[in-house]
């Protein structure tokens, strides 16, 4: 029984030791990545991350640590990236080691034909062939409003007699990419006209003299509806539909100002951060889109933000978003105003963060003009 004992004790504490030198060696290792928040041995951070409240916690470790910090999950790095100057020289100067997906997206997916979760040569070949999509559906061009219809019921009979499977699949891609993101951002855009109805009576306005009520906007029309671009422009910037956008994974160590971002790490664009950063956004919970317009009411500063992410995987459906934003926003508050349910029921300004930031249901009543 004694032999047992001790045998089991010396089983014990060997593996104690064991731990005791990987942790070592791990605190060795992680000296050289950007700094952190230290964590409980072996899990690292994992307790501390809440979904919910994760871009809260971003916020205060990005205080604290910098643009550019580590957590660590089960002693693998997660490197955010936060503010506009970080973002741009990761995500574009460095864009070739930064612009992979985490192989465990693929490596459980059987088709790999996909763009979202490809990486490397397979992502490029995929997503050349999305853009040829793109440019061959006429999708993001300015006259696509006239062609919507015509394209969407040709698209429809050459999707149903085609067998080319990567067609299929980059279509779903884009069907999947575009409703959520487009729909959570119009989600927020009633919910701000709500909390702000002056920012709602100026669009409309702007509208009536502009188009008046009976005829539907157009493209054409966005360059004279400068208040209701900025409009756009302001919920892009303080909800984000992608506001982590997808995780990204290392190729190749990265250096960055002195710290090395380690090959296989995985790195998350923190977009939100450029909304928030008071520096360029004073305020920054407040929702004003007169941060958009100049002296002579024109756009300004739309390059400010980065919703649709930046560099070689920026989304591709940017300007499709940016036009079909426009012709739903501009044809519904044309035609409705937008109140709350009753002033003790206002939408709320928190949202859900899942793979989108999305608000939490809500009603509104929308009365005809
Ligand atoms: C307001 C609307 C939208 C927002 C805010 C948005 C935002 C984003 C962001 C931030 C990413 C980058 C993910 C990353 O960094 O890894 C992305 C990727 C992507 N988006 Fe969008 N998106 C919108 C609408 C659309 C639409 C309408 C489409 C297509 C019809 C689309 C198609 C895609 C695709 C295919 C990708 C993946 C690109 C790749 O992995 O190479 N998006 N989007």
């Amino acid at each position: 029984m004694l032999v047992i004992l001790q045998g089991f004790f010396v089983f014990v504490a060997f593996l104690v030791i064991l731990l005791l030198i990987w942790e070592v060696r791990f605190n060795f290792i992680r000296r050289k990545w950007p700094p952190g928040p230290r964590g409980s041995p072996f899990i690292g951070n994992l307790k501390e991350l809440e979904l919910g409240s994760l871009l809260e916690k971003f916020k205060e470790l990005r205080k604290e640590y910098g643009n550019v910090f580590t957590i660590t999950v089960l002693h693998r790095p997660l490197i955010i990236v936060n503010g506009y100057e970080a973002l741009r020289h990761l995500l574009c100067k460095e864009g070739d080691s930064t612009s992979d997906r985490p192989p465990y997206l693929t490596e459980h997916n059987p088709d790999l034909l996909g763009i979202v979760s490809s990486s490397g040569a397979l992502w490029k070949e995929h997503r050349s062939f999305g853009l040829k999509t793109f440019k061959e559906l006429g999708l993001g061009k300015q006259n696509i409003y006239d062609q919507v219809e015509l394209e969407a019921s040709i698209l429809i009979s050459d999707i149903l007699k085609s067998d080319d499977e990567q067609l299929k699949i980059t279509l779903e891609e884009f069907f999947n990419a575009g409703t959520e993101s487009v729909t959570s951002t119009l989600r927020w855009t009633f919910v701000y006209l709500v909390h702000y109805p002056e920012v709602q009576r100026n669009m409309q306005q702007e509208i009536d003299d502009v188009i008046g009520r009976s005829r539907m906007p157009m493209m054409t029309d966005k360059d004279s509806l400068p208040y209701c671009e900025a409009v756009i422009l302001e919920v892009l910037r303080i909800r984000p539909a992608a506001p982590l956008g997808g995780p990204r994974s290392l190729s190749r160590d990265v250096h960055y100002k002195g710290y090395t971002l380690p090959k296989d790490a995985i790195l998350f664009a923190n977009v939100y951060s450029v909304s928030e950063d008071e520096s360029s956004f004073p305020n920054p919970e407040r929702f004003d889109p007169n941060r958009f317009l100049d002296d002579a009411g024109k756009i300004c500063r739309q390059s400010d933000i980065l919703p649709f992410s930046t560099g070689p995987r920026v989304c591709m459906g940017e300007a499709l978003a940016r036009i079909e934003l426009f012709i739903f926003l501009v044809s519904i508050v044309q035609r409705f105003t937008f109140l709350p349910e009753d002033d003790m029921n206002m939408p709320s300004v928190k949202g859900n963060l899942g793979i989108t930031l999305s608000p939490k249901p809500y009603k509104v009543r929308a009365v005809p003009r």
